[in-house]
Order: structure tokens, then C-alpha cells, then sequence
């Protein structure tokens, strides 16, 4: 995870980068349990890794440096599932 952060420009001054990186843990777990999120649009089936499912599981966490889209790469590369 700490690698791919580093391959897709997932960080600047790196302070919410560990926060980044357990929610991104957590995201992958959460996937793989089926459980759905706030942007999941049919509740009867597992979500599917997309964009909106990553930021909205990583909301919790704000970037200042404004890293989100290499963070958001990132966190897709290591569930890795195709996004959509
Ligand atoms: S890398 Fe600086 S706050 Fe996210």
C-alpha cells in the first residue's frame, strides 16, 4: 500500500497519508465482506469498486495538499478490482 501510495503521487506533505492508508486497509476489507456504503446503489448485492465507493469510504479523511485523485489511484490499484 505505502508503495503504490508512493507509484501513483498518493501524497505531498504526507500527514493524512497514514489515515489514508488504514481507511484504504479497511475499504478492502469492507469490499470483501459485501457491505455497502452510503453511495451503493442496490443493497441486495456487493458493491463494486468505483470512484464514488473509494471517496466515499475515504471520507473521513481530508487531504489539504489536495491528493486526492493519486490517493483514490492508489487505494484502486491495491483492492484491485477493474473501477467503473
Ligand atoms: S498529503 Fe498533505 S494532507 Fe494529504
Amino acid at each position: 500500500m505505502q508503495a503504490l501510495f508512493v507509484e501513483n503521487e498518493g501524497m505531498q506533505c504526507g500527514y493524512c497519508t497514514p489515515g489514508q492508508i488504514m481507511s484504504g486497509i479497511a475499504l478492502k476489507s469492507e469490499l470483501e465482506r459485501g457491505a455497502p456504503s452510503n453511495v451503493s446503489s442496490d443493497l441486495t448485492v456487493a458493491p463494486r469498486l468505483s470512484r464514488d465507493e473509494i471517496k466515499e469510504r475515504l471520507s473521513g479523511n481530508l487531504c489539504r495538499c489536495g491528493a486526492h485523485n493519486g490517493i483514490i489511484d492508489a487505494v484502486a490499484a491495491y483492492v484491485g478490482g477493474e473501477e467503473q
